[in-house]
């Protein structure tokens, strides 16, 4: 295990004012994405969507690496160039997800478990020779009236810790993301005693598998009420839950822990991180992985003519990206959003 390379990475990507853009959308997900503006999902659409994000003027600015999926990886840009050297060029540290994601558990209805261990040794090794230098792999822990389980929490966490294991011996910067979904009806103390209780289990787990937390990074969901949830918390509710749950339940010596938007609007994405990192000095980094909230508003003015929206799309993305980068300082403000 290269400790010293694991460190450097790990540091970058959780660089003050810099957070991750997530577009590692499976080919299920991207569809989705592209046929809510209306573009086709083809081969062609996806890479020109990416292309237009990675293009971005400056995009190194505020965001540190960017998570592809398998097929972003390997293409080309629309100028002949591989996006892994664009993005080496533009200072944006190449990331790939690498789980073959979430399916139902074998009896535990209702429940989802991670897939992609089997091979996972040799597909590593594979994409850190096309250039990625931290990988993703997301776990889904779902709240209802009689989930999760405890044995859909240890299966996820056992596979996250062999994932990062993995990583880690290939010079590659685990991303574990144990994401609790915000869907359903529940309040927020339900979400935070799930996330707490998947967390401990998670670094467990960890430990167990020695995996080194100074080159691991956490990607975590926020501690929030359920979308359905009659009583929704105030962004001051949220930033403490969220903080309070991960002081009792993540070591210090961790490299750092970037957020999932999960559903939030961009604007609330942006509040409650910068919220957070306004509640004082903390043992970790907090900062940004967005996938939703990042994209959102470039997406829509993309689609509403790919070819012309280029620039117009690409200044969304800069905004976000700008906006996010002050909330990891702790400096954002509304009044910035017009800017
Ligand atoms: P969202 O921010 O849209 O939740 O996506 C982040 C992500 O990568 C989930 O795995």
């Amino acid at each position: 295990m290269n400790v010293e390379q694991l460190l450097e990475t790990a540091a970058a990507m959780v660089a003050a004012g810099k957070g991750i853009l997530a577009i590692d959308e499976s080919t299920g997900t991207i569809a989705k994405r592209l046929d809510s503006v209306g573009v086709e999902c083809n081969e062609e659409n996806r890479r020109n969507y990416r292309d237009m994000l990675l293009t971005t003027t400056d995009i190194g600015e505020h965001i540190s690496g960017a998570i592809l999926f398998d097929e972003t990886l390997r293409q080309k840009g629309r100028k002949g160039v591989s996006f892994v050297d664009m993005m080496n060029e533009a200072g944006v540290i190449p990331g790939i997800k690498v789980d073959t994601g979430a399916h139902p558990m074998a009896g535990f209805d209702g429940e989802l478990i991670t897939e992609g261990l089997d091979g996972l040794r040799a597909r590593i090794k594979e994409y850190a020779e096309l250039g990625a230098r931290f990988a993703k792999w997301r776990a889904v822990i779902t709240i209802t009236d009689d989930t999760p389980s405890n044995a859909n929490i240890e299966a996820n966490c056992h596979a996250l810790a062999r994932y990062a294991a993995l990583c880690q011996e290939a010079g590659i910067v685990p991303i574990v993301e144990p994401e609790v979904l915000m869907t359903g009806s529940h309040d927020i103390d339900t979400c935070y005693d799930v996330s707490e209780l998947t967390l401990k289990t998670l670094f467990t787990h960890l430990y167990e598998q020695d995996v080194l937390l100074e080159g691991t990074i956490l990607k975590a969901s926020m501690v929030v009420a359920g979308d359905k949830s009659k009583e929704q918390a105030s962004i001051e509710d949220v930033a403490e839950a969220t903080i309070s749950c991960l002081l009792n339940s993540v070591p210090a010596s961790l490299a750092g822990i970037v957020f999932l938007s999960g559903g939030q609007s961009e604007l609330e994405a942006t509040q409650h991180l910068n919220e957070m990192n306004m509640m004082g000095s903390l043992p970790w980094a907090l900062s940004f992985s967005y996938g939703r909230a990042l994209q959102a508003s470039a997406l829509k003015v993309w689609g509403e003519n790919p070819d012309d929206n280029h620039t117009a799309a690409q200044q969304e993305l800069a905004h976000r990206a700008r906006m996010n980068g002050m909330a990891t300082l702790g400096k954002y403000t509304t009044n910035m959003e017009g800017s």
